[in-house]
């Protein structure tokens, strides 16, 4: 029996596409596959993603928060604006009191006021685990539409934000480290990817995606995918937090970590130099994680004028989408 992995269910859609109407065809700029799907009505490109988690804080506030930030993220690596979002839930009435679903709503609705997006309404269901998320509807020019593809020899490589959550929230879990010191991991997973997004599309960025579930490496294979071109990586040039080198140099990674290394080792080359530990952080499953972006050389200094954080942390080389990490 083969169980349903995380990348499936896009793989399930897409193979349904060839049922669509050729007057649906026309319409869908982007199918099934990408961060979002992409729908023209009139001269509108409208944007549309749903993303669900388990809370990786005990915080209700900053969960609904961050799961909010988390799941706007699939909009704005598209190049677009989030406009309306329809909550979604999965709670276990008996264990939990109002009180707490209302905290995680008031933390959504922060970050939905700060992004400009209207709660248009939401559905609840009954369930043992508690999850939450947001599915968003939002605009793209449709001339400027940031896809996985696209990265051409020459380009950099850009990472807007550190990794390391997952290593992070799973020590708050297994209580080894306190509430304390998940401030620096909490204070990226509520940083929005619309300054990201919104430098990409000025510097004409040519390809773009989230670093979230498949972590560094596998949303860096998903951005190779049947593309004839290399990322050359430096992975002292990649930023991590620092609470999570120092749990990673202890062993201590999510499951996700060691599945996504697995997954995606057959297209990744690690230099021989590259310890055990650094290739889990590369494959940490991300909350919130930033925009991976590939960018002409020319208009870097688009980012370098900037007040926002981003590191380069390689290049584009002619080749067959093969992600070495030096
Ligand atoms: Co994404
Ligand atoms: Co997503």
């Amino acid at each position: 029996m083969s169980k349903l992995g995380p990348a499936d269910l896009e793989d399930l859609i897409s193979s349904l596409g060839v049922a669509w109407e050729e007057r649906l065809r026309v319409k869908v700029l982007v199918g099934p596959g990408d961060d979002a799907g992409v729908y023209l009505i009139g001269d509108t490109a409208f944007v549309e993603t749903v993303d669900f988690i388990t809370p990786p804080v005990n915080d209700p506030y900053s969960f609904g928060a961050l799961s909010a930030c988390n799941s706007l993220s699939d909009v704005y690596s598209m190049g677009g604006t989030p406009i309306t979002a329809l909550a979604v839930a999965a709670f276990p009435i008996c264990d939990y009191k109002t009180d707490v679903f209302k905290e995680i709503l008031r933390g959504a609705q922060s970050i939905l006021n700060t992004a400009g997006v209207a709660l248009m309404g939401g559905h609840s269901i009954e369930d043992t685990e508690l999850k939450f998320g947001l599915a968003v509807t939002g605009t793209v020019d449709k001339n400027k539409i940031l896809l996985k593809s696209g990265a051409k020899e020459g380009d950099l490589i850009l990472l807007t934000k550190p990794l390391g959550v997952g290593i992070i929230t799973t020590a708050l879990k297994r209580k080894l480290i306190t509430e304390a010191r998940i401030g620096e991991a909490l204070k990226w997973m509520l940083t929005l990817n619309a300054k990201a997004s919104a430098t990409a599309l000025n510097a004409d960025a040519t390809s773009c995606t989230d670093v979230t579930g498949f972590g560094f490496i596998g949303h860096a294979c998903n951005m190779l995918k049947g593309a004839a071109v290399d990322f050359v990586i430096d992975s002292d040039a990649v930023p991590v937090m620092e609470p999570a080198v120092e749990l990673a140099r202890e062993n201590i990674f999510p499951g996700g970590a060691g599945k996504n290394l697995n997954f995606f080792s057959n297209r990744v080359q690690f230099n021989s130099s590259i310890p055990e530990y650094i290739k889990f952080i590369f494959s940490d499953p991300q909350t919130s994680g930033g925009l991976l972006i590939t960018v002409n050389k020319r208009n870097i200094g688009t980012f370098e004028n900037s007040d926002m954080f981003y590191k380069t942390i390689g290049y584009v080389t002619n080749g067959s989408g093969i992600l070495k990490i030096n």
